[in-house]
């Protein structure tokens, strides 16, 4: 089987990549290096660095004719999609649609999507948030994401496109990268392991679900033979606060340190958790890393990583 994945060299694609490759598929990676790296991208992939917004992609879909498009490209950061909206556009509405187009034009029997529970569903009354929750985005980002699913199930009508799309809580683990604006466990170990203070949005008290890697890359394997055409919440159903995950990350390193504070950012909701009771009766799915384990792993890789550079 040949699997195409966009944003195969950034913290998740790439870790899917290796997942399928160690399983004996033939992978193809898309990416443009723009958050992602080519140090992520496995060895045993052939690479072709190009924008999913640009015309020529079809170019490779013609060459390559994967069986299953694995989509992961996006610009992922919220504030950004608030500052520049055009932008945020361009890169996850447009460059989805010609992965979509390309997809139906050239055959493709699947594609996965890489879409948000964390800001899909808004201030959610009561979390966790099931699938059947108002979709109610307060960024730009949300906005977007949403956009392509629809787009999916319109696809799915009009041509018979076959789809999955996984919605996820705030994934973390090795590779994240902790000099973006996501990604609020790679960005505290690193800032801590450097000695410098980590700067908390808001009083502490804002709640996120964090799903491993691991339990992700799981999902996308998952996918790639069941849920046709649905979308799925992949999260641990667990509220952990930004003051209680910074306290994970201390006492994990060792050390002995307080957190700056400062406003709250536009487009951030103040609690989320997703139900994913439909992954597991559906997809068989269930997220398997605790937090503990997780962080502690993730901090791990970081500190070999400090080491190394
Ligand atoms: N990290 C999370 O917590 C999280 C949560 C929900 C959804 N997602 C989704 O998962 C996907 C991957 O996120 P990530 O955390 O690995 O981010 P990332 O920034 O590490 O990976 C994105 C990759 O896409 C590439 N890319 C960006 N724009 C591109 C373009 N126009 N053409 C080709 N490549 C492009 C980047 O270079 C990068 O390698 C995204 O679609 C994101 O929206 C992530």
């Amino acid at each position: 089987m040949k699997i195409l994945v966009t944003g195969g060299a950034g913290f998740i694609g790439s870790h899917i990549v290796d997942a399928h490759i160690k399983k004996g598929e033939e992978v193809v990676v898309v990416d443009n290096i723009s958050t992602g790296f080519r140090k992520n991208i496995n060895s045993k992939a052939k690479f072709y660095e190009i924008s999913v917004t640009d015309k020529a992609l079809s170019k490779i879909f013609d060459k390559e004719k994967p069986d299953i498009v694995n989509h992961h490209a996006a610009q992922i950061d919220v504030r950004k999609s608030v500052q520049d909206v055009f932008f945020d556009v361009k890169q996850n509405v447009l460059g989805s649609l010609n992965v979509i187009e390309n997809c139906v034009k050239h055959d493709v029997k699947k594609l996965i999507y890489a879409s948000t529970g964390g800001a899909l569903y808004g201030e959610v009354k009561n979390p966790p948030a099931d699938e059947n929750s108002p979709i109610l985005p307060v960024s730009n980002y949300g906005a977007s994401k949403y956009a392509v699913e629809v787009y999916l199930s319109v696809y799915a009508k009009l041509y018979g496109l076959n789809y999955t799309i996984l919605r996820y809580a705030n994934v973390y683990g090795p590779r994240q990268n902790p000099f973006g604006e996501a990604g609020v466990v790679a960005i505290f170990i690193r800032q801590l392991l450097a000695n410098e203070q980590p700067t908390i949005f808001g009083d502490g008290s804002k709640t996120r679900d964090y799903i491993s890697i691991f339990d992700v890359v799981e999902a996308n394997v998952i996918s790639l033979t069941k849920g046709e055409n649905e979308a799925y919440n992949i999260g641990t159903g667990i509220e952990t606060s930004d003051k209680e995950i910074f306290d994970f990350i201390v006492k994990e390193i060792g050390v002995e340190i307080e957190p700056k504070h400062a406003p709250v950012r536009p487009g951030e909701v103040n609690h989320i958790s997703l139900d994913s009771a439909k992954a597991k009766m559906e997809l068989g799915w269930e997220p398997k890393v605790f937090l503990d384990e997780g962080v502690a792993e993730t901090v791990t890789y970081f500190k070999n990583v400090c080491n190394k550079s």
